[in-house]
């Protein structure tokens, strides 16, 4: 069975003018690597990817976008078309109120500069809107009460799968995290590389796709 994966991945960038923008540190890694993990099992990957450091794996429709809601446009765009959906992308909450046409210059007397943020949509909350029988999978990324605001998110996001983790996973080549479904324990899967997360992480999502067509 041939499935098509819809990944998001990378940091969005947000502009406040034409040089300047809010981001994160992702790297993109993570997303990177299951749409390798995807595709060496055969599967069709279109991967909507914001400005990461890995290339594109070879093999695979690759969507290149900055900012959230650009992203959000190509999700949707390729939405019908997906089996799983998979969001591995740090997506910025919050976006500048408006983009400044011209460099924003500096005044000199003025020692503070206020910025007011507007906030994004949230992407795979679009999608657990409207899955209906589509896999979704999120991440968790969080400091505190690790599993506890897992569990929330994956509720509020209607997923069937989260990947929850503490900020130290950030950039780096592995990773600690903490799978979770809906039902059942959390798996505990520490200090491994993110080439091996992703093959476990896609296994997880096809076992799951499967169960849900046998009903
Ligand atoms: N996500 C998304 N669109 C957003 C924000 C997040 O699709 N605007 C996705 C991410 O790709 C990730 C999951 O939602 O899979 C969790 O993102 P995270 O930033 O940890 O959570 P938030 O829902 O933004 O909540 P908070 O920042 O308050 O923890």
């Amino acid at each position: 069975m041939r499935l098509t994966f819809l990944i998001t991945a990378g940091p969005t960038r947000e502009y406040l003018d034409p040089v300047r923008f809010l981001s994160n540190a992702s790297s993109g890694r993570m997303g990177y690597a299951l749409a390798a993990a995807a595709r060496r099992r055969g599967h069709r990957v279109i991967l909507v990817s914001g400005p990461a450091e890995p290339a594109p794996p070879k093999g695979i429709t690759f969507v290149p976008v900055t900012s959230a809601r650009d992203m959000l446009r190509k999700v949707e765009e390729n939405f019908s078309a997906a089996d799983i959906v998979i969001g591995a992308a740090a997506v910025s909450d919050y976006r500048p109120g408006r983009t400044q046409a011209h460099k924003i210059k500096k005044k000199a007397r003025s020692l503070t500069l206020t910025l007011t943020l507007v906030q994004n949509p949230d992407i795979l909350a679009w999608a657990g809107k409207r899955k209906k029988k589509k896999i979704l999978a999120g991440f968790a990324l969080e400091s505190d009460d690790l599993l506890e605001n897992a569990r929330k998110k994956m509720s509020g996001k209607n997923l069937d799968l989260i990947v929850a983790n503490s900020p130290s996973a950030i950039g780096g080549r592995s990773a600690s995290v903490w799978l979770l479904r809906p039902e059942g324990a959390a798996v505990s899967l520490k200090n491994r590389a993110k080439s091996f997360l992703a093959e476990r992480i896609i296994n997880e999502t096809i076992g799951i796709w499967k169960n849900r067509q046998a009903r």
